[in-house]
């Protein structure tokens, strides 16, 4: 079942982020007993799923004030830490309704478990899958199944630590590969004249569709809602619009 995305999601009156809320958990911190115990729940929803949104919120008000300056310098480094926290929001937020207390948990559905059995060769050949994926992450991270829209199947992925510098809730729009083995014949080391001449060449025909088309989307995950106060620079002109 997909639900629509949240209609209290708005942008803020002034450019801005939207704010990301921390979800609810859909049962009591001990419903879980004794699979999962109730301290463990308490903790890692209040404080470390709540760190997480925290943090991401301010990445994000950061980096919209950076942007705001036209100072780029530490976008690097807010950029990493926004991938480090918005992807941990977004896989604790899928995380606590993934789980029921035993035996509310139901089965698959017919549609779900026709495609473990496509892809997998069965519920039980997909759990032994998932679990091995699951045991063997290297340090901290994630088994994650997801569904891949251009192979039309499901895949059983690992994600190590869970930022790498990419957020895990987001459609590629416009991408631009810095491989040098993009750039390297005509520019040698000079990336950033190759980014900069890349611009000539954007498709905004295509970026727009693809935006269209993710925009389509049904969402899961409708967490955000308008921003309280909006910080920076961004502030500073909806106060100047005031006055
Ligand atoms: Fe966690």
């Amino acid at each position: 079942m997909n639900e629509k995305p949240d209609q209290k999601l708005r942008r803020p009156r002034v450019p801005g982020p939207a704010q990301y809320v921390l979800p609810e958990l859909p049962y009591a911190y001990d419903a879980l007993e004794p699979h999962i115990d109730a301290e463990t729940m308490q903790l890692h929803h209040d404080v470390h799923h709540r760190g997480y949104t925290n943090a991401a919120n301010r990445s994000l008000a950061a980096l919209h004030d950076a942007n705001e300056a036209g100072d780029y310098t530490a976008v690097k480094s807010l950029s990493r830490d926004l991938a480090f926290n918005l992807s941990g929001h977004v896989l604790h937020s899928i995380f606590w309704p993934n789980m029921a207390p035993a035996g509310e948990g139901a089965e698959p559905s017919a549609a779900l478990s026709d495609q473990f059995r496509l892809d997998f060769g069965g519920l039980e050949r997909f759990k032994a899958h998932f679990g091995a994926a699951a045991m063997s992450v290297e340090g901290s991270g994630w088994a994650v199944l997801a569904w891949a829209p251009r192979g039309q199947r499901l895949l059983v992925l690992q994600v190590e630590k869970h930022q790498n510098l990419t957020v895990q809730d987001v459609t590629p729009l416009l991408v631009l590969d810095v491989w040098e083995h993009a750039y390297y014949l005509k520019y040698r080391h000079r990336r950033d004249e190759y980014v900069r001449n890349w611009w000539h060449v954007v498709n905004w025909n295509d970026v727009s569709q693809r935006y269209g088309v993710a925009r389509g989307h049904d969402s899961m995950e409708p967490r955000s809602e308008v921003l309280p106060e909006v910080t920076g620079a961004a502030a500073k002109r909806a106060t100047d619009d005031e006055s």
